[in-house]
């Protein structure tokens, strides 16, 4: 593993033929309402991800199950034929109902199905990396993932796939599964307020695994604090700046893949990279969780 600059955040390689760079871009939100059906602006959603590739991001976090479809297809339309460097970063484990509703499938079947629909959707041959989604978005889980993740092993035997991760993950879960075959990446729920998975951060980095936040800005609920309004006014940034600027800098191996649907904000975002957080704001943010 190693970390080189030259794009947001610089970059990491958490494997040999694999470099990401850290400031990536989560492409959830371009869906419509609740992660379901088309998105509000159609033109709006092409115009971020093809900002995305222009700022210098590399690394695009998706799913088919956002949509269903739909997103991975605004991917596909905005950026295939896909520059040699970027990579995206897809999920597995979940479908939707006829809702929007959210439906845990892991039957190894289904996997090899959701994979398929991924290479499909996107335009591949073979996907950068697949993480098996597991959990809540709130919590982990202890039970066995040995099935599931065996059977996206046995795929990435086969060549569809070039790299495992893991999401929604407790420690013991990250250890059954690298038992089976590499983990180059863990995407948890973490951010300023939301620090449960500490530990798990600090042991990525030490494993040179790469941390994903999930909602790095709070998600569907955007991260309220007066501490972190306070630091941003002193800096001259916005609250979601300085939230990405710590997030960065939280560990070596800490990636990023805040959601947008604004370009816009994207471009505030990506700028979060640059941005230098003092030691006094530093313990200030830190502070907030507690
Ligand atoms: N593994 C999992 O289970 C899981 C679960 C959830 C998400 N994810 C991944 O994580 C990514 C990030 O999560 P997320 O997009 O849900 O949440 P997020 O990045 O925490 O927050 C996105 C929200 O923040 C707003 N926002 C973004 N930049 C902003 C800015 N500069 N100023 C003001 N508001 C801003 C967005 O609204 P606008 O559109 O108006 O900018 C959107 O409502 C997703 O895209 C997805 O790829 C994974």
């Amino acid at each position: 593993m190693s970390n080189v600059r030259n794009v947001p955040g610089g970059a990491l390689k958490p494997a040999d033929d694999l470099v990401i760079s850290r400031m990536g871009y989560g492409a959830m939100q371009l869906a419509g309402p609740g992660v379901f059906g088309p998105p509000r602006d159609r033109d709006q959603a092409l115009a971020v991800l093809r900002e995305a590739v222009e700022l210098g991001i590399t690394h695009i976090d998706t799913s088919d199950f956002y949509g269903p479809a739909v997103v991975n297809e605004l991917i596909r339309e905005a950026l295939h034929p896909y520059p040699d460097a970027l990579r995206i970063a897809t999920k597995v484990g979940a479908r939707r109902d006829g809702t929007g509703g959210w439906i845990p499938s892991v039957e190894p079947e289904d996997l090899e199905a959701q994979v398929r629909e991924n290479l499909w959707h996107l335009g591949l041959d073979v996907l950068d990396v697949v993480y098996l989604r597991l959990g809540s978005v709130e919590g982990t889980g202890e039970e066995s993932i040995a099935e599931a993740f065996g059977a996206l092993a046995e795929l990435r035997e086969r060549g569809l796939i070039r790299h495992l991760g893991l999401s929604g993950v407790s420690g013991t879960q990250l250890a059954e599964a690298r038992s089976i075959a590499p983990v180059v990446a863990v995407q948890n729920l973490y951010n300023l307020v939301k620090r449960q998975d500490d530990v798990l951060v600090d042991r990525c980095a030490a494993e040179g695994i790469a941390f994903a936040s999930f909602f790095p800005l709070g998600g569907f609920t955007p991260l309220q604090s007066g501490e972190l309004a306070g630091v941003a006014a002193r800096l001259g940034a916005s609250p979601q700046q300085v939230a990405l600027a710590r997030l960065l800098r939280r560990s070596p191996t800490s990636v990023l893949i805040p959601g947008t649907s604004s370009v816009a904000h994207l471009r505030e975002n990506v700028a979060a990279a640059a941005l230098e957080l003092p030691a006094d704001a530093l313990a200030e943010l830190d502070g907030i969780a507690a």
